[in-house]
């Protein structure tokens, strides 16, 4: 089968290409990717050369250029990870996050209908659900749980699902979705709270904490996100939701004083800042579905993950000080 993997320059995208290009060999994966500032060469570099992989630059957005590459490559299997992903910058900037997140899987899905792609998969977050109070841990997000956003970045995420359920019951565009929590690994780019941290704290510098650091976050590693991905996409019912979650629940502070722990730096370089507008105060979901009809299992525990993850970033202080220093824009030569 001919796969399309689009955002394959990203944190989960980069991660989903190492997995599948060394699993399926008589597989074929087209890896799309605009490398925006989110995109990095350097996490797919090695791929290059391998018989199963090509990658091409372009962006989701643009209809004639999708329509092209559609007819050129004839795919079997789409799998959408291209998104503006960081809360941030969608409070700071709203639209882009409309346009690339809405617009470009719109723009995706007319070219699979019309193309007779046969699978469409939209990788979207736990973060449409909302937030759950933090003293209800009782409370977990299930598939059936109302779509209710914080964030432009989450209503961008959302709106791009029920379009997905549109096609999927008006064209019957045969579609998957998947929801995961917080994903942590190798590759993701430090604006987000676990590299960030860890190149911070490399260079002695203080460590932004949001409000007083409780809000809580369901943490997945990026590889069981990942399998799960596959086998969604592989076994999964056609116009169906599957929830990924860690069962990993933590307090975003305790997760900074790990990481210092671990690196055997001081926390005093922690300096509270002004909490992020809107900010949901905790995240917890419910896998059971995907677990009982799938046989999806979690291979890490947070402690190995986090462990290794930590690990992964202090021998790889090259790809974190080519971003840095902004030389990772030059990665890509093609
Ligand atoms: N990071 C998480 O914890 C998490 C959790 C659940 C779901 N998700 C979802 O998973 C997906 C991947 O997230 P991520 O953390 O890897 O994001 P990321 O920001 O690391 O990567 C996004 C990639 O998409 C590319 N991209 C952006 N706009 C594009 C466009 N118009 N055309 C083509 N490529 C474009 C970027 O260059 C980048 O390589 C997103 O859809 C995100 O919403 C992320």
């Amino acid at each position: 089968m001919k796969f399309l993997i689009t955002g394959g320059a990203g944190f989960i995208g980069s991660n989903y290409l190492h997995y599948v290009t060394d699993k399926y060999n008589d597989d074929y994966f087209v890896c799309l990717d605009a490398l925006t500032y989110a995109g990095n060469y350097n996490n797919i570099k090695d791929l290059e050369g391998k018989d199963n992989y090509k990658f091409v630059k372009g962006d989701i957005t643009d209809r004639a250029f999708i329509d092209k590459l559609f007819c050129d490559e004839k795919f079997d299997v789409v799998i959408n990870f291209a998104a503006e992903s960081h809360v941030d910058n969608s409070i700071k900037n709203p639209e882009i996050f409309l346009v690339t997140n809405i617009i470009g899987t719109e723009i995706l899905m007319d070219a699979s209908l019309k193309y007779n792609v046969k699978r469409y998969h939209q990788v979207s977050t736990d973060e449409v659900y909302g937030d759950l109070p933090l003293d209800r841990p009782d409370l977990l997000f299930t598939e059936s749980t109302p779509l209710h956003t914080s964030s432009p970045y989450s209503t961008s995420k959302a709106s791009a699902d029920l379009l997905v359920m549109a096609y999927y019951r008006t064209y019957g565009l045969p579609v998957t979705i998947s929801r995961c929590s917080n994903n942590y690994g190798p590759y993701q780019f430090p604006e987000k709270l676990i590299p960030l941290t860890i190149m911070k704290a490399l260079n002695n510098e203080n460590i932004p904490v949001y409000g007083t650091g409780e809000n809580v976050r369901d943490w997945i590693h990026v590889y069981d996100h990942n399998i799960g991905v596959d086998l969604i996409v592989r076994k999964g019912k056609i116009g169906e939701v599957y929830n990924l979650g860690g069962h990993s629940e933590r307090p975003n502070i305790e997760i900074v004083k790990l990481i210092l722990k671990q690196m055997n730096k001081s926390e005093d370089l922690i300096t509270f800042v002004e909490d992020r507008k809107g900010h949901d105060l905790r995240y917890a979901i419910d896998s059971s579905k995907v677990e009982k009809e799938l046989g999806w299992k979690r291979t890490y525990d947070f402690e190995r993950g986090i462990k290794e993850t930590i690990d992964w970033y202090l021998n790889n202080k090259e790809w974190i000080n080519d971003i840095k220093s902004g030389r990772y824009k030059e990665s890509y030569k093609g």
